[in-house]
């Protein structure tokens, strides 16, 4: 047997045997006696009586081990044409004195912090003196509108929220406290408190007796220990994009997420203690909280928070810069990114600059790689790289070849095999296991690992009914695919009408919802098509009510505006068009995978439940007039 599968028997067989074993590689205040609790399936309570901090974990127990002058974080602004290195002992420090000002505001375990800020290091102090404290953070996109942040304000309904005076994309400066001003006056939760740091590129102004200044609130405080929490404890609400408008926020447990990250570091991504490991993704996201913050610093890492592009910022060798000028080891991004890079510099002229030679692995996640971009990075830099699977909610990988087991020869197209912990199964509609290469339902049979999620923020009902109810005993993943002869698992679509648009995740019915909402729309339908840049991109086609005799460039032009103003630039919804008709099944389902196929000209059938076949001229006309429907 290989050592991967020996590895994976073992989780499966023997899990609690297998994650005590890992639970003995951190710090724990008290360490669990049991391993798994599932009296209340699916609420899986991981290593139950114990008890942890996550920050200790990330910066006290290197600060105490031997680990205090080493570099914890590194930030590299290309965007600011700024550096800036902090130690693990000045990350501990800093971060034990955020979570003093925090303390003095009244913030303490269990509490709510939203945090809505740009890629800067304050970011990352404000998450961990949550952390520290036991608060539980809330990170919300800097790309997303007022509206959003409104909807995480009165679901996860914080004492705090910490924020700053702007984000900086290369074409434009982003204004955070108009945003958050306008998402405090939506939400109905007020919020007593807003902490906000004044970054050199523009001074927000402050509202006096609720807005403090960054630097004020640290003047006055005083450093704070770490808070031991129950295992079971929530570290973090992240909210992700579910089949509604109304977004689902996933809870991440305290124990768990510590023993998995750590665990994944070293068995996935095959780094050691003192390498420097980078995920250039954003810290909002489900990758930045994993693997810019807490994986690297629980395995003692030095981790590189960049705020830039991957081109752009100045050109397509900022990548190939960082990872010399840091010595990078380990880069973890999204397809998108190294596609964005090869449209720009197809030869990789500009890799010549640089000696990478530390750079070992190559890691890709947030959307399905495409074997073009597999095979160009992999010519292009002439290491090892992996595609792998996983989800917000999962917060780990649950498919990849796992470097630190064993590595097994990487497949194009293939995310790999199941990671230890995930039993990974195809389903057919009635839930019974499919042979292999037969396309089905990806399922994770229960119990998920520890550090996946443990509930939906205030909304346990959603949390069965959205995960767990259609296969019982199984995680639905969401996404269809199928497992060959080997064992190698195939992603191909998700099953929902999520859609992912740069390695972001979108929800079309939330943007229908947006659409819905104009006064002259009577119906839509919004549809993920193919694109080369950022695998899928939101097209929207709307029916007028009768009567509305205004131009339809206005409508559209209006509708990309709203879309921008209540989701956010994030969404990038740019191509919207009118028609008289959308295709419907006579029971009056919308036909939206057909309308996608016709949208990426790819083959597709008549349905025979079809209720009206012409609507489909109507809707392939206004496509081909937004640049779709046609072969290129
Ligand atoms: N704050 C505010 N606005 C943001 C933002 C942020 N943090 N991040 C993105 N935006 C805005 C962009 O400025 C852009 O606005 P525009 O319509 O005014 O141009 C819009 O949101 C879309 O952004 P994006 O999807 O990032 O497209 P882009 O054209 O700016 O860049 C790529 C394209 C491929 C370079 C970029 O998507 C990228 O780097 N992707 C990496 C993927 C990634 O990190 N995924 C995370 C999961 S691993
Ligand atoms: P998110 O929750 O934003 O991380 O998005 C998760 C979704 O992105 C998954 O459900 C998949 O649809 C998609 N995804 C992530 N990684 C991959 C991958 N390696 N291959 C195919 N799809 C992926």
């Amino acid at each position: 047997m290989s050592q991967y599968q020996s590895a994976f028997e073992r989780a499966k067989t023997s899990p609690a045997d297998f994650w005590m074993e890992a639970a003995q590689q951190v710090h724990w205040d008290h360490f669990p006696t049991q391993a798994l609790n599932t009296d209340n399936s699916p609420f899986n309570r991981w290593f139950e009586d114990g008890e942890i901090n996550a920050c200790f974990n990330a910066l006290d127990y290197h600060v105490e081990n031997g680990r205090a002058d080493q570099q914890a974080l590194i930030y590299d602004s290309p965007i600011t044409n700024s550096q800036r290195t902090l130690t693990y002992r000045e990350l501990r420090d800093t971060v034990a004195h955020f979570a003093g000002a925090i303390s003095a505001e009244g913030v303490g375990k269990g509490d709510r912090v939203i945090i809505y800020m740009p890629m800067i290091p304050e970011a990352i102090i404000a998450v961990l003196a949550c952390a520290r404290l036991g608060a539980v953070h809330s990170v919300v996109f800097g790309g997303f509108a007022a509206n959003e942040l409104a909807v995480r304000i009165d679901d996860s309904k914080p004492a705090l929220i910490v924020s700053a005076s702007c984000g900086i994309e290369p074409n434009r400066l982003v204004e955070y406290k108009p945003l958050l001003d306008s998402a405090m006056d939506i939400a109905e939760h007020k919020v007593p408190r807003c902490i906000v740091y004044q970054r050199d590129a523009l001074q927000a102004p402050l509202i006096e007796g609720r807005d403090i200044d960054w630097n004020d609130a640290l003047a006055q405080a005083k450093p704070v220990d770490c808070v031991p929490v129950k295992s079971t404890d929530p570290l973090y609400i992240l909210y992700t994009s579910g089949t509604t408008g109304q977004p689902k926020g996933v809870v991440r447990d305290t124990g768990g997420s510590v023993v998995s990250l750590k665990w994944s570091m070293s068995n996935i991504y095959g780094v050691e203690p003192g390498e420097v490991y980078w995920a250039a993704s954003d810290i909002g996201w489900v990758v930045g909280h994993s693997y810019i913050i807490y994986g690297p610093l629980f395995h003692g890492c030095t981790t590189v928070l960049y705020e830039g592009k991957p081109v752009g910022t100045p050109d397509a060798g900022a990548f190939w810069r960082v990872i010399s000028e840091h010595n990078v080891s380990v880069l973890f991004t999204a397809p998108t990114a190294f596609r964005a890079i090869k449209k720009v510099d197809p030869d990789g002229s500009l890799l010549k600059q640089y000696d990478l030679s530390h750079f070992r692995t190559l890691f890709l996640a947030g959307e399905r790689c495409d074997p073009d971009t597999l095979e160009w990075a992999q010519q292009k830099l002439g290491v090892d790289v992996i595609d792998h699977w996983w989800q917000t909610e999962t917060g780990w990988s649950i498919c990849s070849n796992c470097m630190g087991i064993e590595k097994l020869p990487v497949v194009s197209g293939s995310p790999s095999v199941p990671v230890p912990g995930y039993d990974l199964e195809v389903l057919d509609e009635n839930g019974q296991p499919v042979s292999a290469g037969t396309i089905g339902a990806l399922a994770v049979k229960l119990p998920l690992p520890p550090g996946t999620f443990i509930n939906l923020w205030g909304a346990p009902e959603r949390f069965e009914s959205a995960y767990f109810s259609t296969f019982k005993g199984y995680y639905e993943t969401g996404d269809a695919g199928y497992i060959d002869e080997n064992g190698y698992v195939f992603v191909m679509a998700r099953t929902d009408d999520v859609i992912n648009v740069a390695g972001h995740r979108l929800s079309t019915g939330a943007i229908e919802e947006v659409l819905a909402g104009h006064p002259d729309v009577a119906e839509c339908a919004v549809l993920g098509a193919a694109d080369d840049l950022k695998g899928q991109l939101p097209i929207g086609l709307v029916i007028l009510n009768d009567g509305v005799d205004r131009s339809s460039d206005d409508i559209s032009a209006e509708l990309v505006s709203r879309v921008r103003e209540h989701i956010g630039p994030v969404a990038a919804f740019k191509s919207v068009a009118v028609v008289s008709k959308l295709p419907k099944t006579r029971s009056g389902k919308m036909l939206r995978a057909t309308m996608r196929s016709i949208a990426d000209a790819s083959e597709w059938q008549m349905p025979a439940t079809i209720e009206d076949a012409g609507a489909l001229d109507d809707v392939t006309d206004a496509l081909k007039k937004l640049g779709y429907a046609s072969k290129s």
